[in-house]
């Protein structure tokens, strides 16, 4: 038996839903989702009301994804515009810089304002509806009003985590054909500067953009190239902040974001304009319990999915105020996070287990230290939160009051699917509890078969929710291969799940070649074609191992060519040259020299074996008879890597 935590009675009091109304509501979402997502869809404003709400289809051979069809809307106006009347004045964006001693407070007036300025801008230099407009930003508050600018006209954006390499930056924007490029001169994270522009200029070098507007952060000194890069303070400074919001219909496309998966390159999930904005800004509402006046931070970056459903999109789409944070948790101390609740009276508080981990090990006294009775909810995101770490956020943090909800989700998902709602739902750490309106989730076998009860397998979505996204950019092909054909007519999340008695769900992890390392995705395959792209490797292999802060690490098995030898500077060598092709958040953890791979006698790597080893877990390597040479396992295991 697991432990149950009751929902608390105050929150329950004040909630939107208590687990009545959660069960009533639950069951006519999945009813008649027609009748549900119409009268919902209304939470946003329309220049023209849909009178089609649901047509989805998951046919492995014909998917096709469309909500709120015939309506037309505008994310920018449902953003800023519709809000400037009733709260004008109020602060939609709290900006905290890396240096505390920063910050400043953006009122939907003055954010509307920007926004319309930029967009002008933008337009002056020729980008127009459907052009596609890539991101390199750190976390100001450019980045929101770039967004927002983008979806004002139409154009679509592509947001590049600012830690990714020039080369990974090249590839996505080559990827979507981008017109522009919005970065700045460098990013300021931890005290320590990012070169931002500089690998933006390398990156286009191989894939050049006809503008590239600069943000001016810190006032360092970078290259500006004539004709092709502009200040963003000079060409805002000079344009109207007249710029009406285009009507766009409902399945206009809102942005791309690349994420990894199991083969290949990262693909550009798409997601589109109305069904998008209606998910997300309900699930923020109903998950957070949010509430008019809270202030509300989520500590992502707006480079993940996380950062543009519940920074930007899902909390100013509600009138909220969203505190955007420049910094990293333990600068200038370990205190920060705790430090900047106090500062700005934090009400929610959704972050990553990762960070969670993290702080926890630096132990309670800097979080003692500042007072956090501002708090209400907190949350959790990116991977599975273990008990220990559900239980310092719970007692410490949060101080026993305040319901932790454990969001489960993904980039193709656009909002949050598997999640407590804080008036309705009894916690069990570790759990994601149980379905957001609309979700119908599934466990099957391997053979697809439904299974029924308290269970364990693979985690399907039966049927559609607005949210979802629509397709890979540019290849609607790989869109059904990747998540409509492994189990036929379902979308299949990647993630293995158990049901328990009480039908809550617990996220196992990935069952594919997808590892999560502190939160953040990456494909196995894109860290080995960066290592066989070195000149001394012949073949590598990498699977993640349990890792104490990250949740999971990157470990790495390295066949040389056959006239080069293993020593320290080469796995130097080797960890920055991976670093240098994709950036740092995929460097290697653990690298061992594997003068063989195990293969079976077709040639194919057997990962599961390399995975055990990994994992120390050699009792239970399965059935080796397929394999070509048995006798590279005992090699393998007898050199494997300390990881503790
Ligand atoms: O494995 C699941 C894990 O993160 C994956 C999605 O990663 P990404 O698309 O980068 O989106 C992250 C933020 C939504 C999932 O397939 N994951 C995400 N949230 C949880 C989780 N695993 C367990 N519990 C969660 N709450």
């Amino acid at each position: 038996m697991s432990d149950i935590y009751p929902v608390n009675p105050e929150i329950a009091q004040k909630a939107h839903v208590d687990n009545e109304k959660y069960l009533e509501m639950y069951k006519q979402s999945v009813e008649n989702p027609d009748a549900f997502w119409g009268e919902h869809g209304k939470r946003i404003d329309w220049f023209k009301p849909y009178t089609k709400v649901k047509n989805t289809s998951f046919d492995t051979h014909n998917v096709d994804i469309r909500w709120f069809e015939d309506g037309t809307t505008n994310v920018a106006h449902n953003c800023l515009d519709r809000h400037l009347e009733t709260r004008g004045d109020q602060v939609a964006i709290i900006w905290e810089g890396d240096d505390p001693s920063e910050s400043e407070n953006i009122t939907y007036k003055d954010l509307h304002e920007r926004v319309c300025k930029l967009a002008n801008a933008m337009k002056a230099r020729g980008v127009t509806k459907g052009d596609r407009v890539t991101l390199y930003m750190p976390m100001i508050p450019e980045a929101a009003i770039a967004m927002l600018a983008c979806a004002r006209i139409g154009a679509i954006h592509s947001i590049v985590f600012g830690g990714f390499s020039p080369d990974a930056l090249a590839d996505r924007l080559r990827g979507c054909d981008a017109k522009c490029l919005i970065t700045a001169d460098e990013g300021l994270r931890g005290g320590r500067k990012v070169p931002l522009k500089a690998n933006a200029d390398a990156a286009m070098e191989k894939f050049d953009v006809e503008t590239c507007i600069v943000v001016k952060r810190t006032g360092g000194n970078i290259n500006m190239k004539d004709g092709r890069d502009v200040w963003y303070e000079d060409v805002t400074a000079a344009t109207s902040s007249d710029c009406p919001a285009e009507e766009l219909d409902a399945e206009h496309p809102l942005f791309i974001l690349y994420t990894s998966g199991s083969t290949g390159q990262p693909k550009g999930v798409l997601h589109t304009t109305g069904g998008y904005l209606v998910y997300a800004s309900m699930t923020h509402e109903y998950v957070f319990d949010y509430h008019e006046g809270d202030v509300y931070w989520c500590t992502a970056d707006v480079g993940w999915v996380t950062g543009h459903s519940y920074i930007v999109y899902g909390p100013l789409a509600n009138g909220a105020t969203t505190l955007m944070f420049e910094g990293v948790p333990n600068y200038p101390s370990v205190s920060r996070f705790w430090e900047v609740c106090d500062k700005h009276k934090v009400n929610i508080f959704y972050t990553a287990p990762t960070a969670i981990r993290s702080l926890m090990r630096e132990g309670d006294e800097p979080v003692k230290k500042c007072s956090l009775d501002s708090l209400r909810i907190l949350g959790s995101v990116g991977e599975p939160i273990n008990p220990e770490a559900w239980n310092w956020y719970n007692t410490v943090v949060g101080k026993g009051k305040c319901p932790i909800v454990d969001t489960w989700w993904q980039t193709e998902t656009g909002g949050i699917l598997i999640t407590p709602l804080p008036g309705a739902t009894d916690l069990k750490p570790g759990s994601a509890t149980r379905p957001f309106f609309g979700v119908q989730p599934e466990l099957v076998d391997n053979e697809g078969n439904p299974l029924d009860g308290a269970t364990e397998g693979n985690l399907c979505i039966v049927d559609s929710w607005p949210g979802q996204m629509r397709t890979c950019y540019g290849d609607h092909e790989r869109f059904i291969q990747t998540y409509f054909s492994t189990y036929p007519g379902k979308y299949f999340t990647g993630d293995g799940a158990r049901r328990d008695e009480d039908g809550y769900y617990w996220i196992t992890g990935r069952v594919d070649d997808v590892i999560n390392v502190s939160g953040h995705r990456m494909g196995t395959a894109e860290v080995e074609s960066a290592l066989v792209a070195h000149p001394k490797v012949a073949e590598a292999a990498v699977v993640g191992a349990p890792h104490d802060l990250k949740g999971q690490g990157i470990y790495v098995y390295v066949t040389l060519n056959a006239d080069e030898e293993p020593s320290d500077e080469l796995k130097t060598e080797l960890v920055k040259w991976v670093r240098h092709e994709i950036g740092p958040i995929a460097s290697p953890d653990w690298l061992q020299w594997s003068p063989g791979l195990p293969k079976t006698r077709s040639g194919k790597i057997m990962r599961r074996i390399l995975r055990k080893i990994a994992e120390d877990d050699f009792g239970s390597l399965g059935d080796t008879s397929t394999l070509a040479d048995p006798s590279v396992v005992d090699e393998l295991i007898e050199n494997r890597q300390n990881r503790s």
